[in-house]
């Protein structure tokens, strides 16, 4: 007997229901996608729940504006979200919304489970209040001077001129964004979670394979700098869920966020839909597996609160984490002046939803770098594989076993050694979708449809077909390519569902399952040849080029503000228009170190350039060109420190190479070198 089937629950991050879905959103229901459907094509029972994240401020203002309730707002986004992703072949089981019967009876379940654990507990909060709105500002809706450099508009956390990071009630000269009043400050009772009762879990569950190594390393930094409690509740007016035993204190939104994947499961199987229970699935001690897939930029809460509330409360916790990072198009964030901004619907009016599942799983990997979707590489990269390569190995192969042969296989392999190759490549592709290595699987498949390719350009079946005599042959290299190609569509079929649909019905066989690689399908009559993809038409990117400048971008609604230092991950290149700022990734890519001066000279033929040789430590010896001439004398400058970008790519000027930058502030007479105390030593990292 086979071994008993997994039972698996899986989930994508609840999009916000206030904007529409764009690519990014659209990066990660595909990853998800993409493994479900793997899990399903091995015969396990993998059900996939989604929903709209449908509470917070955010929503209740949108909704103000449109002048329609929240209530119809969310609908409406809904249904649009669903769209969306059904159109991308997203295989949801389930979608629903975080504002649901379902959702606030777990999300009162919980939050009573945790009181009686004693792991909740209430705090008088000083915050801004905005008195004409009568309601309390988060963070993003208050602007005002920065307490530190004094830049004006800036917002209530931290400042876009300086980078500094503070306190709301820090700001100077506050103002409500809402109404433009000078909000006052006011105390109020706040519901707190006790999330440092729960380090000695956490500490264990972050590290027992739940988490990609580099996740688990992050929270580990965190957990070390140790955790503070989490508040969990937010004032009237809201639109949330009601605090049990309160009048006019909701549920913050990502408290009731999470818990939504329990109540899409619960819809599911409330409505017949899956053939398991709601305890199965989440009971402490269930045997079942749950699995999250979410982007970078909320793994705090899917890290830490999450599995501590899960916990806390009495259920299973996720069984595993995947994290993936951002989209970026063209090398840089998505842009509306650029187009770049790309919504799900603006991709799909002009492009095969398959070409974007095909490119992102060809560069999807099992950590949190960026992705980036170059569009002349996705333009080519589509053209070669899946046109060029799979689609061809049909398109030569059926028209002979149509022409000669009455649109019949041959009953015998011609090949068996290659065809053996092709059976036990899955053998190696199978754990790479499992493991989330879609980019290292599709290399394989790849490698697979080039010998498929390779063969057929052997035995040439087009020379063959013009002499008589050679008709067995003929139809044996076709049969043997049209086999090859089936197990192409085995592998890819998590990937690209609708051209496996396609192949299905041209070679009339039943919907494949990954067993299906194994065997020969042979003496059996297919349908005649219909071309399963074209090639990308550039100018079809370019015209959503354009229609992505015209489109309304979508704005980021809920920031981890609220759990400002507590967010180990922060969103570092995300959906918003580029504002210049750079995140700590670009930054410490910046190799700043300590160096010290040992020559200065004067450049022949330029009147604003030092010559300096520099000794960088354990770098050596570098050579700069710097523009401090009007500042300094080169004798002066001997044996003094400074601070030198090392990993600067040269420079080759006109009186030799520059290898690096040192920094300085002013211009002209005014130039003063950025420098270390005297007790630096060459070659220190600067950080
Ligand atoms: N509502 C919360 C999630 C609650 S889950 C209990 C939220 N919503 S979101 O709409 O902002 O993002 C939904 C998911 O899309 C998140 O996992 C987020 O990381 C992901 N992405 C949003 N923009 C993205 C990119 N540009 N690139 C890749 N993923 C992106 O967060
Ligand atoms: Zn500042």
């Amino acid at each position: 007997m086979a071994a008993s089937r997994r039972i698996i629950y899986v989930t994508s991050a609840l999009p916000y229901a206030n904007g529409d879905l764009h690519i990014g959103h659209l990066l990660e229901q595909i990853q998800t996608d993409i493994w479900v459907r793997y899990q399903r094509l091995r015969g396990e029972l993998c059900l996939y729940g989604c929903a709209d994240d449908g509470h917070g401020s955010p929503m209740m203002l949108k909704a103000e504006q449109l002048g329609v309730t929240p209530e119809a707002l969310i609908a409406d986004m809904k249904e649009r979200h669903q769209r969306d992703s059904q159109d991308f072949l997203i295989s949801h089981d389930v979608y629903h919304t975080t504002h649901s019967p379902e959702n606030r009876h777990y999300a009162e379940t919980i939050f009573e489970r945790l009181s009686a654990g004693g792991y909740i507990y209430t705090k008088r909060v000083e915050q801004l209040f905005d008195p004409e709105k009568k309601m309390f500002l988060a963070d993003r809706f208050l602007k005002g001077n920065c307490p530190r450099c004094g830049a004006e508009d800036q917002y209530g956390d931290n400042c876009e001129k300086c980078g500094a990071t503070y306190e709301a009630t820090e700001l100077l000269s506050p103002r409500s964004i809402l109404s433009g009043a000078t909000p006052e400050l006011r105390t109020s009772t706040h519901y707190f979670f006790d999330l440092p009762k729960l380090q000695g879990f956490l500490e264990q569950w972050t590290t027992s394979g739940t988490l990609q190594s580099e996740v688990s390393n992050k929270i580990r930094e965190w957990l070390t700098a140790g955790l503070q409690a989490w508040d969990i509740s937010r004032d009237a007016p809201y639109f949330g869920f009601l605090i049990p035993g309160t009048e006019d204190k909701y549920f913050y939104v990502w408290l009731d966020a999470p818990i939504g994947y329990m109540a899409a499961l619960e819809h599911l199987v409330a409505g017949g839909g899956a053939p398991v229970t709601f305890e199965q699935i989440w009971d402490a001690n269930s045997s079942a597996e749950v699995h999250h897939f979410i982007g970078k930029d909320i793994v705090n809460f899917h890290t830490l609160f999450w599995p501590a509330m899960l916990h806390a409360a009495g259920y299973r916790t996720p069984t595993k984490v995947h994290t993936h990072g951002f989209l970026t198009v063209d090398g840089t964030k998505m842009s509306k002046t650029r187009g770049t901004f790309i919504n799900a619907r603006t991709y799909l009016d002009h492009l095969d939803p398959e070409y974007l599942r095909y490119y992102f799983a060809a560069k999807l990997g099992p950590t949190t770098d960026d992705i980036d979707l170059s569009l002349d590489d996705f333009i080519a990269r589509v053209n070669s594989d899946l046109v060029g390569k799979v689609v061809n190995i049909a398109s030569r192969c059926a028209g002979f076993i149509h022409k000669g042969h009455d649109g019949r296989l041959a009953a015998d392999c011609a090949d068996p050694d290659l065809w053996q190759t092709f059976v036990d490549a899955g053998e190696r592709i199978a754990p790479l979708f499992e493991s989330g290595e879609f980019n290292k699987a599709v290399r394989e498949i790849m490698a697979l449809a080039d010998r498929a390719n390779q063969y057929i350009d052997t035995h040439k079946p087009w020379a063959a077909a013009k002499e008589a005599g050679r008709e067995a042959e003929v139809q044996a290299v076709c049969t043997m390519g049209l086999n090859l190609f089936r197990v192409l569509m085995v592998y890819l079929k998590p990937i690209l569902p609708r051209m496996a649909e396609q192949a299905e019905a041209f070679l009339q066989i039943e919907p494949l399952q990954w067993s299906d690689s194994a065997l020969w399908l042979g003496a059996h009559a297919i349908a005649p040849f219909a071309a399963l993809k074209q090639r990308v038409d550039p100018k079809a990117v370019a015209a959503m080029i354009e229609a992505g400048k015209a489109s309304e971008p979508v704005k980021e609604p809920e920031p981890a503000a609220d759990v400002r230092g507590q967010s180990p991950l922060p969103r570092e290149s995300s959906q918003e228009e580029d504002t210049g700022m750079i995140g700590i990734d670009d930054f410490m890519k910046v190799d700043l170190r300590v160096a010290q001066i040992i020559e200065a000279s004067h450049v022949e033929g330029a009147d604003k350039l030092l010559q300096l040789r520099l000794n960088v430590g354990e770098l050596g010896e570098r050579n700069v060109f710097s523009g401090i001439r009007s500042a300094y004398e080169p004798a002066a400058l001997q044996g003094r420190l400074v601070v030198l970008v090392a990993n600067l790519a040269p420079r080759k000027m006109r009186f030799g190479v520059s290898e690096g930058m040192v920094l300085a502030a002013g211009e002209g007479k005014d130039i003063f070198l950025v420098a270390p105390d005297p007790d630096a030593k060459p070659g220190m990292p600067v950080k």
